[in-house]
């Protein structure tokens, strides 16, 4: 391999590997989508049918800021009001994941 085309594998698998990680989605993605987005909002903002009958808070309440992520985890693991705990339901892998997609919405 000449140097020149060396540096052409290189860039092309460089770009290939960004756009790979840009599209990804981030692992917490789907099972928010899929577990707690009906209740907490595609933003978590609650502005769903169900997250407004369960009177669930938006990330933007002061009460929810409260929150470190571990007690998230632990409110999620189990259980808080009217949420279901997910221990047993979820990994504790896939928790953690879903409690950091929805702390990503309250930036
Ligand atoms: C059936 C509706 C419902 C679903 C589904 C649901 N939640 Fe909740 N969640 C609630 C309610 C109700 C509360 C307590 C009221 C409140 O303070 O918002 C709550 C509270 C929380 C809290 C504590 C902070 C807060 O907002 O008060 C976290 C963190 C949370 N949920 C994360 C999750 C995650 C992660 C999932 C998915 C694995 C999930 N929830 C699924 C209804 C739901």
């Amino acid at each position: 391999m000449t140097n020149k085309t060396r540096s052409y594998v290189v860039l092309t698998l460089a770009l290939y590997l960004a756009c790979a990680a840009g599209l990804a989605q981030s692992p917490g993605e789907a099972t928010y989508k899929a577990k707690c987005q009906s209740c907490h909002g595609v933003a978590g903002m609650a502005e769903t049918t169900v997250g407004k009958a369960l009177k669930v808070k938006p990330v933007t309440d002061p009460e929810v800021k409260k929150f470190t992520e571990a007690a998230m985890i632990e409110a999620t693991r189990s259980g808080m009001g009217k949420m279901q705990p997910y221990k047993g339901k979820l990994s504790d892998a896939e928790i953690k994941d879903a409690v950091v997609r929805f702390r990503s919405f309250m930036k």
